[in-house]
């Protein structure tokens, strides 16, 4: 109950002649004529007015308008695909990387999986195309039927995500971490993107590491994603062998997309990675950038799964 409705609910309970202040007979007729309306019926009046102060209030809170997410701006940017054909390519690439997501965040996996709608994409090293992929998997899944995803950024060192959809000065994750008083639905951002919701990063703080680990991260993951049966999380993250925080954002998880900079990264540092994910039920692997014959794809359509690649490679 909002604070104006508590108030009305008390107004209410007062008895008729303590509803109202009294006035001085010459006052009722001259300066307030509504005063001489009996004190009951201005008692009503007055919780109607708050009641209708609180519906006022509840709706302004509704009709705030979608953040827009400004598409021209991901394209100068590289993070979506820079022309129509390009976008075609990506799409057919991206449904073979999404397909045994889907299936595991709908049960339809080989095996059920603990939070398997909480996927994660991430890496060995900088550079590799995480953020791209974030971004591309979650407007991907937001085009499927009955799904709705919430884009987190979960890279707090470099914000990208944060700073594509310029976001930059919204509290997020961080905030919601390091202060209880914040609800987590309090940093989640409706955009104007049909069924897609996005957590900005929030404010720098050098517990990040810290406040991943605590209890409340489950909490405010729980809250993010567990009322909304249809709602998938995609988190974009900081490199594995960067930083101490992605592993502990891994451990999280129920699925984890590690993308593979074709040509670029090496083995050991892809086997270190894949290491540091090794508890978790499943590990797509996702080669990107790379530089076979465009017919083939220049990304995604050469993706390899974990669970296939641990027999042969
Ligand atoms: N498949 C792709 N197609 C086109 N451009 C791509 C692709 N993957 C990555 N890029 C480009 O490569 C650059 C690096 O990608 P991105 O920012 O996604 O990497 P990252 O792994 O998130 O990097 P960081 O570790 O710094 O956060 C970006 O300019 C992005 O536009
Ligand atoms: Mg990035």
């Amino acid at each position: 109950m909002s604070i104006v409705e508590k108030a009305a609910e008390k107004l209410k309970a007062l008895p008729p002649e303590a509803q109202a202040p009294k006035l001085a007979a010459h006052e009722e007729s001259e300066t307030h004529p509504a005063a001489a309306v009996p004190a009951s019926t201005r008692a009503a009046s007055t919780v109607e007015r708050l009641q209708e102060r609180a519906r006022t209030t509840e709706q302004s809170v509704e009709v705030v308008p979608p953040w827009h997410i400004d598409r021209v701006a991901l394209k100068r940017m590289g993070l979506v695909p820079a022309d129509a054909a390009a976008e075609r390519r990506l799409a057919d690439e991206l449904r073979g990387v999404k397909r045994p997501l889907l299936a595991n965040a709908t049960d339809k996996g080989a095996a059920p999986i603990a939070h398997a709608k909480r996927i994660m994409v991430t890496s060995a090293e900088p550079s590799e195309g995480k953020t791209f992929t974030a971004v591309n998997l979650a407007l991907s899944l937001a085009r499927e039927a009955d799904f709705e995803v919430l884009l987190v950024d979960g890279d707090i060192p470099k914000s990208d995500i944060t700073r594509v959809f310029g976001l930059g000065g919204q509290p997020g994750l961080m905030d919601v971490l390091a202060d209880e008083k914040l609800a987590p639905s309090d940093v989640v951002i409706q955009t104007d993107v049909p069924n897609l919701l996005v957590v900005p990063a929030g404010q720098q703080n050098p517990l990040a590491a810290e406040l991943f680990r605590s209890r409340r991260m489950e909490h405010v993951f729980e809250e993010f994603g567990g009322r909304h049966r249809r709602r998938l999380l995609v988190f974009d993250s900081s490199p594995l062998l960067a930083t101490p925080e992605s592993q502990v954002l891994a451990s999280h998880m129920g699925q984890v997309v590690m993308v593979v900079a074709a040509g670029r990264t090496g083995r050991q540092a892809v086997a270190s990675a894949l290491e540091k994910v090794s508890d978790l039920p499943y590990v797509g692997l996702v080669l990107n950038k790379s530089s076979l014959p465009a017919a083939m794809g220049y990304y995604g359509s050469q993706s390899h799964y974990l669970k296939a690649l641990k027999g042969g490679a």
